[in-house]
């Protein structure tokens, strides 16, 4: 029978290595996001794709809502604070270094901010319109060491595909 909807389920692999699986979900992703410029929709499609992917603890944005905080946005998991101080925690410090930040050990980073008693490890990435950055992707795990330059590349590559200028 004929789908009544545009936008099918995830395929993803039942066996997959971590590249692969980013591959497979970044092509989806393109489709899913498709001409929608909306931002926000954008983000909760992709935050629910890479939670459904992966089975992260917590996946979601931050949105720079001024120039001192972030403000939560879609996300995928646990309630979480809703405001983070440019420079304050793994989202903060992403923001403030443009740059993703890696964090192995949660417990080893000076000012990290918990949302989540089982979060071990963090990675944020920054989402940039037009060279600034506009918002944070940040993923947490249950596990120790869970991000490598695997994930970074591909997240700084998906992020920019819900920047739909
Ligand atoms: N751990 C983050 C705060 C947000 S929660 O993890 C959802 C941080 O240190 O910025």
């Amino acid at each position: 029978m004929e789908s009544r909807y545009d936008m099918e389920e995830l395929k993803l692999p039942v066996i997959a290595d971590k590249t692969e699986l980013y591959r497979c979900l970044t092509e989806q992703v393109k489709s899913i996001v498709g001409a929608e410029k909306n931002i926000i929709a954008n983000m909760a499609n992709v935050s629910a794709a890479i939670r459904q992917a992966f089975g992260f603890l917590w996946v979601g944005f931050y949105l720079c809502d001024n120039d001192e905080e972030l403000v939560l946005g879609p996300f995928q998991g646990t309630v979480a604070c809703c405001r983070i101080k440019f420079g304050r925690g793994v989202c903060g410090t992403a923001w403030k270094l443009q740059r993703s930040v890696i964090v192995d050990d949660v417990d080893k980073f000076p000012g990290h901010i918990a949302c989540s008693s089982y979060s071990k490890s963090e990675i944020v990435v920054p989402v940039f319109r037009n060279s600034k950055v506009i918002a944070v992707l940040d993923i947490d795990s249950d596990r120790l060491n869970a991000f490598d330059s695997i994930d970074k590349t591909a997240l700084e590559n998906m992020v920019k595909i819900i920047v739909n200028d």
